[in-house]
């Protein structure tokens, strides 16, 4: 059962081979590394966190859907390389009232000219790009930060 205490944490194609994936760029880091690290994070603030990945745009955005019937407290979003190409997830968070943070690991604007461009950031609460792991519990503090201010 989804409560108001939930910060949902979406991952899109390709980041579940992180720890093997380009590890020059990614590092060794994989996945359940990130899922363990965001959990503590949200601990910190008395949230907590559930994780969805997919390779697929449909079931991403199937699962921002559902998000947006459920009482969440938040989201972040790692959408890998749709952040880059995909109008449909971009529409799709448009839905949502509660606060999104769009993350990256790597800092994309460091990298090639197509990453530069998000077609998330103008619909979501803000991004956090470039600290590897720790872009996550940046951005789990974003979602708290946002929610202690709408709440004062
Ligand atoms: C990424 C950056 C994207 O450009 C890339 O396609 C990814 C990972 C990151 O976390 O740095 O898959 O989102």
């Amino acid at each position: 059962m989804v409560s108001r205490k939930d910060i949902l944490v979406i991952n899109g194609p390709n980041l579940n081979m992180l720890g093997k994936r380009e590890p020059g760029i990614y590092g060794t880091t994989t996945l359940a590394d990130i899922e363990a690290h965001c959990q503590a994070a949200a601990k910190a603030h008395g949230l907590n966190c559930r994780f969805f990945q997919s390779n697929n745009e449909a079931a991403i955005i199937d699962a921002i859907h559902q998000a947006s019937q459920d009482n969440l407290a938040g989201m972040v979003i790692n959408a890998g390389a749709f952040t880059h190409t995909s109008i449909a997830i971009r529409d799709a968070l448009a839905i949502l009232s509660v606060p999104v943070v769009e993350t990256h690991l790597s800092n994309t604007y460091a990298r090639e000219e197509f990453r530069h461009h998000s077609y998330l950031a103008g619909v979501v609460t803000g991004v956090i790009n470039g600290f590897g792991i720790h872009s996550y519990s940046l951005a789990i503090d974003a979602v708290a930060a946002t929610l202690a201010k709408e709440s004062s």
